[in-house]
């Protein structure tokens, strides 16, 4: 397996729409494994494909505490279950150190291929299903700053510009 590097906002290739993936074969596996590795390394519970530059549908996520629950999502989908919308406050392994909260649907279902290709459906509510909104919105080319008014977003663009220069003059 290998650890891969993360795209970080504002960088334009997180802006790319991800395509469908048409076999699960050894090489998607690879990069599932690959992508697990990479979001347990960054302490994240969520990775979507496009953050590692690779623009496929291809999402893993864990948001148990002992990373015990690893989830793979290739092709997924999802329908809010009601309309219901809560607030949760949410970090991305693309924008580290910068939260903020965002309304998502409170329960969806979804639907999507594992690692060996099958389908599966989930219901899932609270923090799994920000999770799967919130990773579903990578493979469109959206980040959760594009939920905050444009003077918030402004203001983070600004403090990620200021680190990425940072780390290139260290
Ligand atoms: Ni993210």
């Amino acid at each position: 397996m290998a650890k891969l590097p993360i795209l970080e906002f504002p960088d334009e290739r997180l802006r790319t729409k991800a395509a469908p993936v048409e076999t699960v074969d050894d090489e998607v596996r690879q990069l599932v494994d690959d992508m697990l590795e990479t979001m347990y390394d960054a302490r994240g519970i969520g990775l979507a494909a496009t953050q590692i530059d690779v623009h496929r549908r291809v999402v893993v996520m864990d948001v148990s505490d002992d990373n015990s629950q690893p989830l793979v999502l290739i092709n997924p989908r999802y329908t809010p279950i009601g309309d219901e919308k809560e607030l949760l406050s949410e970090g991305c392994l693309s924008i580290p150190e910068h939260y903020a909260e965002v309304p998502r649907y409170l329960k969806v279902q979804l639907n999507a291929l594992d690692r060996n290709g099958e389908t599966y459906e989930l219901e899932a509510e609270g923090l799994l299903a920000h999770c799967i909104q919130h990773e579903y919105d990578h493979l469109e080319g959206v980040l959760f700053v594009d939920y905050l008014s444009p003077l918030k977003r402004d203001r983070i663009r600004k403090k990620m510009q200021k680190r990425h220069k940072q780390m290139q003059d260290a």
